[in-house]
C-alpha cells in the first residue's frame, strides 16, 4: 500500500535558486497523505543552490539550468518538464524571471511565494521597505504567476505583526516560518 502513495499525485516541479527551505517543507508536505502533489524534479538556475541538497536526501531528480541565455534555457527546462511528465510548477525562492511565452504553456499552473503582503512590495528587499515604511504589518502571499512580476491573482495570504524592534533579518525568518505554513494550504486550497 505505502507503495501507492504519491502514484496518482499531481506531478511537481520545484524551483529554487538558494537555500531551499520552502523545497525541504514541500517535499515534506508531499509526502502526507493529504498532499495533492508529489515533488518530482527540482530545478535550480544555480549550481550552488543549498537547497540543491535536497535532491540528493530525497532522491528527487535535479537539474541545473544556466540561464545566462533565458531563450535556451527555456527550451531545455520544458524539455525536463515534458519528459517528466510534469503538470504543476512551484517556485519557491527561484530568482529568474520565467519569460511570457514560457508561462503560457503552464498558465495557469505556476504558482510562488513572496515574502509581503501583495500588492504590497513586489520584487525584493520586502522587509526593510515594510520597515522603512513604518508598516504595521507585513506576511507573505501565494500567488499565479503571471507575465507581470508578482502581480498574478493571489491564493492566500498570512498577515504577521511588524513589532518596533524588528528588523529585516528578524522580520525576514518570522515570515518565513509563517511561508512554510501557508505554501502547503495554498497548494490544498488549489486542489481541493
Ligand atoms: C522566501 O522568503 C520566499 O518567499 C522568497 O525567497 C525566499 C526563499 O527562501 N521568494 P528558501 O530558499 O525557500 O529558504
Amino acid at each position: 500500500m505505502a507503495k501507492l502513495i504519491g502514484l496518482n499525485k499531481i506531478k511537481t516541479a520545484v524551483f529554487i535558486s538558494g537555500t531551499g527551505s520552502n523545497l525541504k517543507n514541500l517535499i515534506n508536505f508531499s509526502k502526507t497523505k493529504k498532499s495533492p502533489i508529489s515533488i518530482d524534479l527540482i530545478i535550480s538556475n544555480i549550481i550552488k543552490a543549498k537547497g540543491l541538497r535536497y535532491g540528493n536526501q530525497y532522491k528527487i531528480k535535479k537539474k541545473i539550468l544556466n540561464f545566462k541565455n533565458i531563450k535556451i534555457a527555456e527550451k531545455k527546462l520544458l524539455n525536463l518538464l515534458k519528459q517528466n511528465k510534469i503538470q504543476f510548477i512551484c517556485l519557491a525562492g527561484f530568482m529568474k524571471i520565467l519569460s511570457s511565452k514560457f508561462i503560457k504553456q503552464f498558465n495557469g499552473k505556476i504558482i510562488n511565494i513572496h515574502p509581503s503582503l501583495l500588492p504590497r512590495y513586489k520584487g525584493l528587499n520586502t522587509h526593510s521597505r515594510a520597515i522603512q515604511n513604518k508598516d504595521k504589518f507585513t506576511g507573505c502571499s501565494v500567488h499565479y504567476v503571471t507575465e507581470k512580476l508578482d502581480s498574478g491573482k493571489i491564493i492566500i495570504q498570512k498577515k504577521i505583526k511588524i513589532l518596533k524592534k524588528d528588523t529585516p533579518k528578524s522580520l525576514a525568518k518570522k515570515v518565513l516560518k509563517q511561508e512554510h505554513k501557508l505554501y502547503p494550504k495554498a497548494i490544498l486550497k488549489i486542489f481541493n
